[in-house]
């Protein structure tokens, strides 16, 4: 999980490059390099610095590279300690090939070892410095078929090269004796061509593409291509020439704009009451003729009806997202519905089911686990002759042109807009909303609930907007006084119940991901089997109680807390019962189905708070970046 970019045409590559790079920097910041073709001597010329991309800036700063044509790298360690040494671009023996590269090469340690065998020797702990090193022993072959010096013997030797490498992989690669050409190339990493004015530029993702050109080549998996300034081949893995239209970006995929905040996130969390109005624009839709709302989901009531039980697939955030949906599905909408850790699931799948539903949720649409899992369950269905073991699927994303765009062609496009903050807030909201969505149309469908009880629901998203306002102004400032009272603690229990028990688990990840804090959640009811010997004066507890099914259990459970001396922080409306609470995150009442859509808000304000009191890197919390592109 790195990102990559690279750049061929009329225009200096160096700013290009950089701009690329501070646009993907999310997707890793452990160390960045640029590798540039000097145009005069032909030679390449490679800068890198350990850490964040300022440092690479500022190691520049007093270098002219007058060079048109260069490849850039932002790393997030796989392979090899995040330090100088192991930052790309990666260079063949004689330093006239550089690579970038994204993704892990499975096999790398016997290709290392039979190259070493050969006497090659290795500056890097990395899987990726076998690529230059093998390129170059392929180009020394083609020369005795006195093949010219040229992009289209280099696109040859990288063929040749890629069919010895297992894993998956982005890659760029610049050649001195090729010095106009790039070779890029992909399996199961994203890579996407943008077609400027005098110059292509390939990248990992659309916001380092944006700045230069809206008319973009999603290139598709096991694809590789020459860019020159002149013009794109691209070939498929049978070595088929393609020829492919392109496509704009839309406004969303361009913009990132931290506006007058402090960081992305915060900004990020403040967008979420227009990611509601997005929602309800986008797929709530009222029926002129009978007044009822309907959700403008793009699969016709078919796909629904045959549909007997459901699976999801997700990580992270997004899995406490599925297990929100999981609850909707089952319980508002009487659908059976299991929700699995995608890293699981490829390893040990369920049995085969009948008229499954498979949902894939990942909002960067590029998460490794996640695609291979939806790939393998794919696969395993296909592998049946009997239509009631097909693959059903969904795919509910942030990316409908990523690798899950592509894999799945029944798409719930969440519509929230690139999310820069490493830590999902937003994304997560609209996962939420797009599984209120698919309750909504099965019971609507199925008949498992009551029109009655179905129009609620509707009217209480439709209320969403002003509330969530509401709800970020108060909080801000008493959040971030909060947060003033609680920066140093060591551990935070975070507790919920039914619905509201993944929010407890979200709210728990959000706090340890960006504060470095230890934090745990738990189902509230679970605390006296074995979490509640944690608790003392120093471990506040945050209870999730909303008014409901199971409101006086969570108090009670919030009570045992108390009576362990902990500190009670309270997510609830004022009601009877709240006063246990040492200290209350109001929230508005609702109905207990919405309640999760307001409850994650002061949690993710006060996450924020106390990772930014601590002076951390809030966007770009360490060792995490934004898309986990391998296993
Ligand atoms: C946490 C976070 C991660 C992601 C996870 C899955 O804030 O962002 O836990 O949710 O890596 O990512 P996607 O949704 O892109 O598959």
């Amino acid at each position: 999980m790195c990102g990559i970019v690279a750049v061929t045409g009329y225009k200096k590559a160096l700013p290009l490059l950089i701009n690329g790079l501070e646009k993907l920097e999310y997707r890793g910041y452990d160390s960045a390099g640029i590798a540039i073709i000097n145009p005069d001597t032909n030679f390449i010329s490679c800068n890198k610095a350990e850490g964040k991309l300022q440092n690479l800036k500022n190691n520049l700063n007093d270098h002219n590279l007058p060079g048109t044509v260069g490849i850039g790298h932002t790393r997030w360690a796989t392979h090899g300690k995040p330090d100088f040494k192991n930052a790309h671009p990666h260079t063949d023996s004689s330093g006239n090939i550089a690579v970038v590269q994204n993704g892990i090469i499975e096999n790398f340690q016997d290709l290392k070892n039979k190259l070493e065998e050969e006497g090659i020797i290795f500056n890097s702990d990395t899987d990726t410095e076998v690529i230059p090193h093998l390129i170059q022993r392929e180009l020394n072959t083609l020369s005795k078929l006195n093949l010219e010096n040229n992009g289209s013997t280099l696109l040859v030797a990288v063929r040749n090269v890629l069919s010895d490498l297992e894993g998956s992989y982005a890659l760029a690669v610049l050649w001195s004796g090729a010095p106009n050409s790039l070779v890029v190339a992909r399996r199961q990493a994203p890579l996407i061509i943008g077609l400027g004015e005098g110059e292509f530029i390939c990248a990992s993702d659309t916001p380092a593409i944006a700045n230069f050109t809206n008319i973009i080549l999603p290139m598709e998996d096991e694809e590789i291509a020459l860019l020159t300034p002149l013009g794109i081949e691209i070939y498929d893995s049978n070595n088929e020439r393609q020829y492919r239209n392109p496509v704009s970006l839309k406004v969303s995929e361009q913009i990132m704009d931290k506006m007058n905040f402090k960081h992305y996130m915060l900004k990020e969390i403040f967008d979420q009451p227009q990611t509601a109005k997005n929602w309800l624009e986008n797929y709530l839709i009222k029926n002129s003729d009978n007044g009822q709302y309907q959700i403008n989901y793009p699969f016709d009531t078919e796909f629904f009806k045959s549909i007997e039980r459901i699976e999801i697939i997700a990580c992270g955030t997004s899995k406490h997202a599925a297990m929100v949906g999981s609850f909707l599905l089952e319980q508002f909408s009487g659908i059976p519905t299991n929700v699995f850790y995608a890293s699981e699931f490829r390893y040990s799948p369920p049995p085969l089911l009948p008229n499954t539903l498979t949902i894939g949720v990942t909002q960067s649409g590029e998460t490794a686990d996640t695609i291979a899992a939806i790939d393998m369950e794919i696969k395993r269905r296909s592998s049946i002759e009997n239509e009631k073991f097909k693959p059903n699927l969904i795919a509910i994303t942030n990316r409908k042109e990523s690798s899950i765009g592509r894999q799945v062609l029944n798409i719930i496009d969440i519509c929230a807009g690139i999310e820069v903050g490493v830590a999902a807030t937003k994304t997560f909201f609209a996962q939420l909303l797009s599984f209120y969505g698919l309750a909504i149309k099965f019971a609507q469908i199925k008949g498992n609930q009551s029109s009655d009880e179905i129009g609620k629901l509707i009217n209480e998203l439709i209320k969403l907007p002003p509330l969530l306002e509401d709800l970020l102004d108060k909080h801000n400032k008493s959040s971030e006084k909060l947060a003033h009272d609680f920066f140093n603690i060591k551990d935070v229990i975070f507790l919920g119940r039914g619905i509201n028990y993944p929010i407890a688990l979200e709210g728990a990840l959000k706090l340890k991901e960006i504060s470095y804090i230890h934090a745990a959640g738990y189902p509230a009811g679970e605390m006296k089997h074995g979490p509640i010997a944690l608790l003392d004066k120093k471990v506040p507890v945050i209870s999730i109680a909303s008014p409901g099914e199971v409101f006086d259990k969570v108090i009670s459970n919030a009570q045992e807390a108390k009576a362990r001396d902990s500190y009670l922080i309270g997510i609830a409306p004022e009601c009877n019962g709240t006063e246990i609470f040492d200290y209350l995150m109001k929230v508005p009442s609702s109905n207990e189905w919405i309640s999760p859509l307001l409850n994650i808000l002061p949690l993710q304000l006060l996450s924020y708070h106390i990772a930014a009191h601590r002076g951390l890197d809030v966007d770009q919390p360490r060792n995490l970046a934004k898309s986990v592109t391998v296993e």
